[in-house]
């Protein structure tokens, strides 16, 4: 994996930080949002995320939004809604930080697995997934909005409870 940080323009180390998603920062992570995905969420849908409480994390590089990580959270199970890194910072490991972070506040809130759907034309972030123990397990069809009408999904499972209780001999 490529490393980070990486000295920013001026050959400064950039100073890299994974904190809450705060209302103030709904017009950045909606710009980022926007220029990643060819059918993005509104800034009404993250506020909506803010207010009933799901796990909202944003990444800020040199105190900037570089990406961002919505997790709801249920009784035993989490889901991944979102992950998403500015393009001119993907690839030097800050979509998988953000990623290890939000599967492991899912474990510390109780979550025995968690799911996420991803579109199976986005091998990038596909193989950050089963790079990090996601498993295919299902397929949603026509579950995404695509240029020529849907686009199924794919259902991703991490499964939190493996090697939590060994096996009895
Ligand atoms: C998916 C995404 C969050 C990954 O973030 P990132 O910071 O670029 O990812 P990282 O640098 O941490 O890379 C982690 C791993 O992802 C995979 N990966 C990331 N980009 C990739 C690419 N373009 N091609 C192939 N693999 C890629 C690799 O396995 C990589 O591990 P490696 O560096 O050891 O090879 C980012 O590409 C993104 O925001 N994409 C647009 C939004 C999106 O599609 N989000 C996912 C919705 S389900």
């Amino acid at each position: 994996m490529s490393a980070f940080p990486r000295a920013g323009a001026a050959g400064n180390p950039r100073i890299v930080r994974i904190r809450a998603m705060m209302p103030g920062d709904l017009p950045a992570v909606a710009a980022v949002e926007r220029a990643s995905y060819a059918f993005p969420w509104s800034e009404g849908i993250f506020r909506d995320c803010l207010r009933v409480g799901y796990l909202c994390r944003v990444v800020e590089v040199d105190g900037t939004i570089a990406g961002y990580g919505i997790v709801a959270m249920g009784a035993d199970e989490a889901h991944l809604l979102n992950l998403c890194v500015r393009a001119d910072l993907r690839g030097r490991g800050l979509g998988r930080r953000m990623l290890l972070l939000l599967v492991e506040r899912a474990r510390a809130s109780g979550a025995e697995a968690v799911f996420l759907e991803v579109r199976p034309s986005n091998p990038g972030a596909i193989a950050l997934y089963e790079s990090e123990g996601f498993v295919r397990v299902g397929l949603r069809k026509g579950y995404y909005q695509a240029a020529g009408g849907r686009e199924d999904a794919l259902v991703l499972k991490r499964d939190l409870l493996a090697g939590r209780h060994p096996p009895p001999a």
